[in-house]
Protein backbone atom coordinates (compact mmCIF):
# COMPACT_ATOMS: atom_id res chain seq x y z
CA UNK A 1 0.00 0.00 0.00
CA UNK A 2 1.79 3.40 -0.73
CA UNK A 3 1.48 6.37 1.57
CA UNK A 4 2.45 10.00 -0.15
CA UNK A 5 2.98 12.74 1.23
CA UNK A 6 3.72 15.29 -1.69
CA UNK A 7 1.04 16.04 -4.14
CA UNK A 8 3.55 15.87 -7.14
CA UNK A 9 4.18 12.18 -5.90
CA UNK A 10 0.56 10.92 -5.92
CA UNK A 11 -0.64 13.49 -8.61
CA UNK A 12 2.05 11.02 -11.10
CA UNK A 13 0.33 8.17 -9.97
CA UNK A 14 -3.14 9.17 -10.45
CA UNK A 15 -2.01 10.41 -13.87
CA UNK A 16 -0.93 6.82 -14.99
CA UNK A 17 -3.65 5.27 -12.88
CA UNK A 18 -6.60 7.44 -15.47
CA UNK A 19 -4.22 7.02 -18.32
CA UNK A 20 -5.31 3.38 -18.21
CA UNK A 21 -8.93 4.22 -17.78
CA UNK A 22 -9.05 3.50 -14.11
CA UNK A 23 -11.68 5.28 -11.84
CA UNK A 24 -10.59 7.18 -8.77
CA UNK A 25 -12.90 7.35 -5.45
CA UNK A 26 -11.97 9.72 -2.95
CA UNK A 27 -12.85 9.30 1.18
CA UNK A 28 -11.21 12.08 2.87
CA UNK A 29 -10.16 11.84 6.25
CA UNK A 30 -8.56 13.42 9.19
CA UNK A 31 -7.21 9.73 10.02
CA UNK A 32 -8.34 8.51 13.43
CA UNK A 33 -10.20 5.96 11.30
CA UNK A 34 -13.18 3.89 13.06
CA UNK A 35 -15.82 1.82 11.16
CA UNK A 36 -17.32 4.19 9.59
CA UNK A 37 -14.74 5.42 7.94
CA UNK A 38 -13.54 1.76 6.72
CA UNK A 39 -17.31 1.51 5.85
CA UNK A 40 -16.62 4.89 2.73
CA UNK A 41 -14.07 2.64 1.77
CA UNK A 42 -15.31 -0.34 1.26
CA UNK A 43 -18.26 1.01 -0.69
CA UNK A 44 -15.89 3.39 -2.78
CA UNK A 45 -13.64 0.03 -3.37
CA UNK A 46 -16.99 -1.65 -4.79
CA UNK A 47 -17.59 1.56 -6.88
CA UNK A 48 -14.37 2.38 -8.10
CA UNK A 49 -10.82 0.61 -9.52
CA UNK A 50 -8.73 2.76 -7.00
CA UNK A 51 -9.51 4.49 -4.20
CA UNK A 52 -7.26 7.55 -2.21
CA UNK A 53 -7.93 7.62 1.20
CA UNK A 54 -6.67 11.25 2.46
CA UNK A 55 -5.41 11.74 6.04
CA UNK A 56 -4.98 15.69 7.55
CA UNK A 57 -5.83 17.00 10.41
CA UNK A 58 -6.73 20.36 8.54
CA UNK A 59 -5.97 23.49 10.88
CA UNK A 60 -7.96 25.84 9.49
CA UNK A 61 -11.52 24.04 10.18
CA UNK A 62 -10.70 23.87 13.90
CA UNK A 63 -12.20 26.87 15.82
CA UNK A 64 -10.80 25.77 18.93
CA UNK A 65 -6.83 25.73 19.58
CA UNK A 66 -7.13 22.81 22.16
CA UNK A 67 -9.51 20.96 20.23
CA UNK A 68 -6.87 20.88 16.87
CA UNK A 69 -4.32 19.70 19.85
CA UNK A 70 -6.36 16.90 21.38
CA UNK A 71 -7.64 15.50 18.40
CA UNK A 72 -6.44 11.62 18.03
CA UNK A 73 -3.52 10.96 15.53
CA UNK A 74 -3.22 7.23 15.22
CA UNK A 75 -1.32 6.76 11.71
CA UNK A 76 -0.26 3.75 12.53
CA UNK A 77 -2.92 2.06 13.53
CA UNK A 78 -5.01 3.57 10.25
CA UNK A 79 -2.75 2.22 8.02
CA UNK A 80 -2.61 -1.08 9.59
CA UNK A 81 -6.90 -0.76 9.70
CA UNK A 82 -6.57 0.22 5.60
CA UNK A 83 -3.78 -2.67 5.07
CA UNK A 84 -6.48 -5.14 6.38
CA UNK A 85 -9.22 -4.13 3.85
CA UNK A 86 -7.15 -3.72 0.25
CA UNK A 87 -3.09 -3.54 -0.03
CA UNK A 88 -3.00 -3.24 -3.28
CA UNK A 89 -6.09 -1.07 -4.60
CA UNK A 90 -5.88 2.16 -1.93
CA UNK A 91 -3.66 4.71 -2.00
CA UNK A 92 -2.99 6.82 0.84
CA UNK A 93 -2.44 10.33 0.57
CA UNK A 94 -0.92 12.31 4.34
CA UNK A 95 0.20 15.29 3.04
CA UNK A 96 1.81 17.96 5.79
CA UNK A 97 0.49 21.56 6.57
CA UNK A 98 3.09 23.19 4.27
CA UNK A 99 1.98 20.56 0.99
CA UNK A 100 -1.72 21.72 1.50
CA UNK A 101 -1.03 25.29 2.37
CA UNK A 102 2.16 26.51 0.95
CA UNK A 103 3.30 28.77 3.83
CA UNK A 104 -0.36 30.31 3.59
CA UNK A 105 -2.41 28.87 6.46
CA UNK A 106 -5.68 30.29 5.54
CA UNK A 107 -8.86 29.38 4.55
CA UNK A 108 -11.01 31.08 1.15
CA UNK A 109 -14.04 32.63 2.23
CA UNK A 110 -17.15 30.71 0.40
CA UNK A 111 -21.16 31.47 -0.21
CA UNK A 112 -22.61 28.30 0.26
CA UNK A 113 -26.30 30.26 -0.10
CA UNK A 114 -26.59 30.52 3.42
CA UNK A 115 -26.15 26.94 4.62
CA UNK A 116 -22.98 27.83 6.12
CA UNK A 117 -25.25 29.62 8.77
CA UNK A 118 -27.01 27.45 10.41
CA UNK A 119 -26.66 25.20 12.91
CA UNK A 120 -22.57 24.14 13.23
CA UNK A 121 -22.01 27.90 11.40
CA UNK A 122 -23.56 29.55 14.66
CA UNK A 123 -21.43 27.87 16.87
CA UNK A 124 -17.98 27.13 14.90
CA UNK A 125 -17.26 30.22 13.67
CA UNK A 126 -15.15 29.89 10.13
CA UNK A 127 -15.59 26.03 10.08
CA UNK A 128 -17.28 25.46 7.04
CA UNK A 129 -14.70 27.82 4.98
CA UNK A 130 -12.09 25.55 6.17
CA UNK A 131 -13.83 22.58 5.27
CA UNK A 132 -14.56 23.60 1.75
CA UNK A 133 -10.70 25.04 1.71
CA UNK A 134 -9.28 21.68 2.27
CA UNK A 135 -11.88 19.31 0.58
CA UNK A 136 -11.67 21.78 -2.66
CA UNK A 137 -7.72 21.68 -2.18
CA UNK A 138 -8.25 17.60 -2.34
CA UNK A 139 -10.55 17.64 -5.56
CA UNK A 140 -8.21 19.65 -7.27
CA UNK A 141 -5.40 17.30 -6.92
CA UNK A 142 -6.89 13.91 -6.50
CA UNK A 143 -9.58 14.53 -9.33
CA UNK A 144 -11.64 12.00 -8.33
CA UNK A 145 -14.69 10.38 -9.98
CA UNK A 146 -16.69 9.81 -7.16
CA UNK A 147 -16.17 11.13 -3.24
CA UNK A 148 -17.23 9.37 -0.01
CA UNK A 149 -19.05 11.48 2.93
CA UNK A 150 -20.98 10.43 6.08
CA UNK A 151 -24.10 11.44 6.70
CA UNK A 152 -23.22 12.20 10.56
CA UNK A 153 -21.86 15.29 8.62
CA UNK A 154 -24.96 16.08 7.33
CA UNK A 155 -24.30 19.51 6.97
CA UNK A 156 -20.61 19.47 5.90
CA UNK A 157 -22.42 17.08 2.94
CA UNK A 158 -24.87 19.76 1.88
CA UNK A 159 -21.94 22.77 1.73
CA UNK A 160 -19.39 20.21 -0.21
CA UNK A 161 -22.33 19.34 -2.84
CA UNK A 162 -23.08 23.32 -2.95
CA UNK A 163 -19.60 24.01 -3.45
CA UNK A 164 -19.24 21.03 -6.20
CA UNK A 165 -22.38 22.52 -7.79
CA UNK A 166 -21.33 26.29 -7.79
CA UNK A 167 -17.73 25.97 -8.38
CA UNK A 168 -18.66 23.39 -11.17
CA UNK A 169 -16.12 20.66 -9.81
CA UNK A 170 -16.34 17.47 -12.32
CA UNK A 171 -16.92 15.08 -9.01
CA UNK A 172 -19.63 12.87 -8.21
CA UNK A 173 -20.50 12.84 -4.24
CA UNK A 174 -21.46 9.82 -2.97
CA UNK A 175 -23.25 10.19 0.89
CA UNK A 176 -23.13 7.11 3.24
CA UNK A 177 -25.46 6.27 6.13
CA UNK A 178 -24.19 7.01 9.65
CA UNK A 179 -22.30 4.51 11.22
CA UNK A 180 -23.42 3.51 15.06
CA UNK A 181 -21.61 1.71 17.89
CA UNK A 182 -24.07 -1.23 19.14
CA UNK A 183 -25.31 1.17 21.73
CA UNK A 184 -26.04 3.80 18.54
CA UNK A 185 -23.85 6.30 19.54
CA UNK A 186 -22.97 7.80 15.91
CA UNK A 187 -19.18 6.77 15.49
CA UNK A 188 -16.47 9.74 15.64
CA UNK A 189 -12.77 9.95 16.09
CA UNK A 190 -13.60 11.86 18.91
CA UNK A 191 -14.98 8.51 21.04
CA UNK A 192 -12.21 7.36 21.91
CA UNK A 193 -11.05 10.21 24.11
CA UNK A 194 -14.72 9.58 26.37
CA UNK A 195 -14.26 8.84 29.93
CA UNK A 196 -15.88 5.87 30.64
CA UNK A 197 -19.05 7.38 32.46
CA UNK A 198 -19.07 9.61 29.22
CA UNK A 199 -19.31 6.46 27.15
CA UNK A 200 -22.12 5.50 29.13
CA UNK A 201 -23.87 8.54 29.10
CA UNK A 202 -23.15 9.46 25.01
CA UNK A 203 -26.01 6.66 23.67
CA UNK A 204 -28.41 8.93 25.44
CA UNK A 205 -28.43 11.20 22.58
CA UNK A 206 -29.68 8.75 19.67
CA UNK A 207 -31.82 7.59 21.97
CA UNK A 208 -33.64 10.71 22.47
CA UNK A 209 -32.78 11.16 18.57
CA UNK A 210 -35.27 8.13 18.20
CA UNK A 211 -38.20 9.06 20.42
CA UNK A 212 -38.27 12.31 18.78
CA UNK A 213 -38.34 11.03 15.26
CA UNK A 214 -41.68 9.10 16.88
CA UNK A 215 -43.06 12.38 18.70
CA UNK A 216 -42.84 14.19 14.92
CA UNK A 217 -44.88 12.10 13.56
CA UNK A 218 -47.86 13.54 15.80
CA UNK A 219 -46.38 16.67 17.24
CA UNK A 220 -45.10 19.91 15.82
CA UNK A 221 -41.17 20.93 15.86
CA UNK A 222 -41.65 23.37 18.01
CA UNK A 223 -43.46 21.03 21.01
CA UNK A 224 -40.56 18.12 19.55
CA UNK A 225 -37.71 20.71 20.68
CA UNK A 226 -39.25 22.11 23.94
CA UNK A 227 -39.43 18.14 24.68
CA UNK A 228 -35.84 17.06 23.47
CA UNK A 229 -34.43 20.05 25.64
CA UNK A 230 -36.29 19.14 28.61
CA UNK A 231 -34.38 15.49 28.61
CA UNK A 232 -31.22 17.50 28.58
CA UNK A 233 -31.71 19.46 31.26
CA UNK A 234 -31.94 16.80 33.65
CA UNK A 235 -28.71 15.13 32.33
CA UNK A 236 -25.76 15.38 34.64
CA UNK A 237 -23.29 14.47 32.17
CA UNK A 238 -24.25 15.40 28.84
CA UNK A 239 -24.88 19.51 27.82
CA UNK A 240 -27.33 20.31 24.93
CA UNK A 241 -25.77 22.47 22.84
CA UNK A 242 -28.47 22.58 19.80
CA UNK A 243 -31.54 20.40 19.23
CA UNK A 244 -33.00 21.77 15.40
CA UNK A 245 -35.67 20.03 13.89
CA UNK A 246 -34.83 21.50 9.94
CA UNK A 247 -35.64 21.06 6.54
CA UNK A 248 -33.30 18.71 4.98
CA UNK A 249 -32.36 20.92 1.91
CA UNK A 250 -32.41 24.45 3.08
CA UNK A 251 -31.06 23.35 6.67
CA UNK A 252 -33.03 26.11 7.64
CA UNK A 253 -35.20 25.75 11.30
CA UNK A 254 -38.84 24.34 10.44
CA UNK A 255 -41.85 26.79 11.96
CA UNK A 256 -44.66 24.58 10.51
CA UNK A 257 -44.88 21.42 8.85
CA UNK A 258 -45.28 20.57 5.16
CA UNK A 259 -46.06 17.51 4.16
CA UNK A 260 -44.12 17.31 0.86
CA UNK A 261 -40.62 18.50 2.47
CA UNK A 262 -38.25 16.25 4.21
CA UNK A 263 -37.10 17.04 7.45
CA UNK A 264 -34.54 15.98 9.83
CA UNK A 265 -33.56 16.42 13.47
CA UNK A 266 -30.06 17.79 14.22
CA UNK A 267 -28.16 17.77 17.88
CA UNK A 268 -24.94 19.07 19.04
CA UNK A 269 -24.06 17.87 22.41
CA UNK A 270 -21.48 18.31 24.82
CA UNK A 271 -19.65 15.52 26.86
CA UNK A 272 -17.21 16.91 28.97
CA UNK A 273 -14.94 19.30 27.16
CA UNK A 274 -16.42 16.34 23.98
CA UNK A 275 -18.01 17.48 21.16
CA UNK A 276 -20.46 15.18 19.40
CA UNK A 277 -22.91 15.88 17.02
CA UNK A 278 -26.01 13.41 15.04
CA UNK A 279 -28.66 13.91 12.66
CA UNK A 280 -32.14 11.75 11.85
CA UNK A 281 -34.30 12.20 8.94
CA UNK A 282 -37.81 12.67 10.29
CA UNK A 283 -39.94 11.68 7.53
O1 LIG B 1 -15.19 15.09 7.96
C1 LIG B 1 -13.96 15.23 8.09
O2 LIG B 1 -13.26 14.36 8.60
C2 LIG B 1 -13.30 16.50 7.59
O3 LIG B 1 -14.13 17.59 7.78
C3 LIG B 1 -12.82 16.42 6.12
C4 LIG B 1 -13.99 16.24 5.17
C5 LIG B 1 -11.85 15.27 5.97
C6 LIG B 1 -12.10 17.71 5.74
O4 LIG B 1 -10.99 17.93 6.54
Amino acid sequence: MEVYSEKQQITATLKALRAENKTIGLVPTMGALHEGHLQLVKTALLENDNVVVSIFVNPTQFDNKEDLEKYPRTFENDMALLKDISETRILIYAPTVEDMYEGDLKSQKFDFDGLEFEMEGKFRAGHFDGVGTIVKRFFEIIQPNNAYFGEKDFQQLAIIKKMVEKHDIPVNIVPCAIFRETSGLAMSSRNVRLKPEYQKAAPFIYETLTTAKIKFGTESANDVTQWVEKQFSSQKLLKLEYFIIADSETLKTVENKVKSKKYRAFIAVYADDIRLIDNIALN
